[in-house]
C-alpha cells in the first residue's frame, strides 16, 4: 500500500514569516519596519488590517512549538524581523529582540525540529526605508551586518538559511505596481532594487562562508511556470519575457553570473549596466535553491501591461484560490518548475519552502475541527507532483506548507486563510484543521499516506 515513499531524511516542514505571524511589532525596543509603516498608511491594506496583533506568536510562540510538534513537523521555516533585531536597521543591537528568536530556535531543537532561518520576508528597518532602502547600494552592506550578527547569534544551531525570500515580489510589488511596502510605482526603479538585493544576497553568502559556517546556505524564490495562452508567435515571445521577469530574473544572475538577455528588451532604457566584479560577487555558490510555488501563468501578449506587455489569462475550467481568478490550482506544473529548474540550473538539492492554499474556512471553529477538503486535496496533488519529479531524479529535499498558521495576508489583511491550523483572531485559538491532521499523516509514513485520499477529501 505505502510503497510510494519519500528519500530518507526529506524535511517535512511548515512555513512562516516574521511579519505575518509574529504581532508586538514594537515591542521590547523593536523599531518600525516598512510594513508597519504601509499598513498603517489608509487605503494600502483590506480594511486598514495590520499585523499589529496577527497570530499573536510573538506571545505565543511557545504553545506554537508544541503545535508543530503535536503536528509531527520535523522542520521550521521562518524568518527574523530585522527591526526587532535592529531597530534601526544597524547600530545598536536590540539583545530583547534577538533573544525572542534564541528562545524560539531553542524550542525547536528541543522537540527535534529543524530551524529554518530566512533573514529577510519582506520587512525592511523603516530607517533604512528612510535612507532609500533597497534602491541604496549600501543595503548590500547594512544586510550583510545584520545577516552577520544573526549568524553569530544563531549559526552553532541553525543548520539551514535563505537570505532573501521572493525578491522578485518584493522589487515587483513594492517597486512596480506599489501594491506592497515600500508602494512605489517605477519600473526605472525595480532593475536598481533587483540588483541591490541580488547583491545583498552575494555579500552575505560570501559572510557565512568566510565565517566557515557548517550550516547551508540558499535563496528563496517563487516560481510561476509561463505558458503561452495560444501557439501565436506574439503570446510565446510575452511567456518567455514573462518567463525572464519573474522566474530567471534572479536565479541565472545567482547561478550563472549573468542577468536574462530579454531583460534589456523589457526595461529599455531603465535596464543599466553591471560590473563585472557585481556579477561574480552575486554569483557566490549556494547549498541549496528553496522554491516557492503556488500556480502556474497562462501568458498572452499584451501592450497594456507594461513592463513586461504581458498578461494572464483565465482559465475557468479549473479551481482556483479565493486568490481570485489568477490564482489557479495547478499541480502539475510543480513537477514541471521542479524539472526546469534541475535543466536550467543544474544539479543543486532543491526544497520546496512554500506551497499552499487559501480556501474559504469559517473565522469560528466549530467542536474543535475546520474541514477543508480542498485544502486536502491541494496538499495531496502537489505533494504528488513533487514526489513525481523525485521519481525523475530531481535532488528534493524537504517540502515546507505555506502556512503553518492562517495570517497576516500582506494587502489582503486577514481573508485569505493559509493555514493548516486555523486560527480565530478574535480568540487566538489554534484548531488545526483537516488538512493538518492528513499532513501528520503523510508525515509519519514518510509519504505513504499519500496512496489513498485524505479523511477530509
Ligand atoms: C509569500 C508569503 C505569502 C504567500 C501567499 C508567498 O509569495 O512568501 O508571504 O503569504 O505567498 O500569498
Amino acid at each position: 500500500m505505502s510503497e510510494l515513499q519519500f528519500p530518507k531524511g526529506f524535511l517535512w516542514g511548515a512555513a512562516t514569516s516574521a511579519h505575518q505571524i509574529e504581532g508586538s511589532p514594537l515591542a521590547d525596543g523593536a523599531g518600525p519596519s516598512n510594513w508597519y509603516r504601509f499598513e498603517h498608511t489608509p487605503g494600502n491594506t483590506a480594511f486598514g488590517e495590520t499585523a499589529d496583533i496577527a497570530c499573536d506568536h510573538y506571545n505565543r510562540w511557545a504553545e506554537d512549538v508544541e503545535l508543530m510538534h503535536d503536528l509531527g513537523l520535523n522542520a521550521y521555516r521562518f524568518s527574523v524581523s530585522w527591526s526587532r533585531v535592529f531597530p534601526e536597521g544597524r547600530g545598536p543591537l536590540n539583545r530583547r529582540g534577538l533573544d525572542f528568536y534564541e528562545r524560539l530556535v531553542d524550542a525547536l531543537l528541543e522537540r527535534d525540529i529543524t530551524p529554518n532561518v530566512t533573514l529577510y520576508h519582506w520587512d525592511l528597518p523603516a530607517a533604512l526605508d528612510d535612507r532609500g532602502g533597497w534602491l541604496n547600494p549600501d543595503v548590500a552592506h547594512w544586510f550583510t551586518d545584520y545577516a552577520s550578527a544573526m549568524y553569530r547569534a544563531l549559526g552553532d544551531r541553525v543548520p539551514m538559511w535563505a537570505t532573501l525570500n521572493e525578491p522578485w515580489v518584493v522589487m515587483d510589488a513594492g517597486y512596480v505596481h506599489g501594491t506592497h511596502a515600500p508602494g512605489h510605482r517605477s519600473h526605472f526603479e525595480a532593475p536598481i532594487v533587483a540588483h541591490n538585493l541580488l547583491r545583498a544576497h552575494g555579500q552575505a553568502v560570501q559572510a557565512f562562508r568566510s565565517e566557515a559556517r557548517t550550516g547551508a546556505i540558499g535563496i528563496v524564490v517563487n516560481l510561476e511556470p509561463k505558458v503561452p495562452a495560444t501557439d501565436r508567435a506574439e503570446d510565446i515571445a510575452a511567456a518567455r519575457r514573462a518567463e525572464a521577469y519573474m522566474n530567471r530574473l534572479f536565479l541565472e544572475p545567482v547561478v550563472h553570473g549573468r542577468y536574462p538577455a530579454e531583460l534589456a528588451e523589457i526595461f529599455g532604457e531603465a535596464w543599466p549596466s553591471h560590473s563585472d566584479e557585481d556579477m561574480a560577487l552575486i554569483r557566490e555558490p549556494l547549498d541549496y535553491i528553496g522554491i516557492n510555488y503556488y500556480k502556474r501563468g497562462v501568458t498572452r501578449h499584451d501592450d497594456g501591461a507594461p513592463p513586461v506587455r504581458a498578461s494572464l489569462v483565465r482559465q475557468p475550467q479549473n479551481p482556483h484560490t479565493v486568490l481570485g481568478w489568477e490564482w489557479e490550482v495547478y499541480p502539475s506544473a510543480l513537477t514541471d518548475v521542479l524539472l526546469w529548474v534541475r535543466q536550467h540550473y543544474g544539479e543543486i538539492p532543491l526544497y520546496i519552502t512554500e506551497n499552499g492554499s487559501a480556501f474559504y474556512d469559517p473565522p469560528t471553529a466549530r467542536d474543535d475541527a475546520v474541514h477543508d477538503p480542498l485544502r486536502v486535496q491541494y496538499l495531496r496533488d502537489h505533494l504528488l507532483a513533487v514526489h513525481a519529479a523525485i521519481e525523475q531524479g530531481v535532488d528534493v529535499r524537504g517540502y515546507f506548507v505555506w502556512s503553518l498558521l492562517d495570517n497576516f495576508e500582506w494587502a489582503a489583511g486577514y481573508g485569505p486563510r493559509f493555514g493548516i491550523v486555523h486560527v480565530d483572531f478574535e480568540t487566538q485559538k489554534r484548531t488545526p484543521k483537516t488538512s493538518a491532521r492528513y499532513y501528520t499523516e503523510i508525515i509519519r509514513s514518510n509519504g505513504g499516506a499519500l496512496a489513498h485520499a485524505g479523511r477530509g477529501s
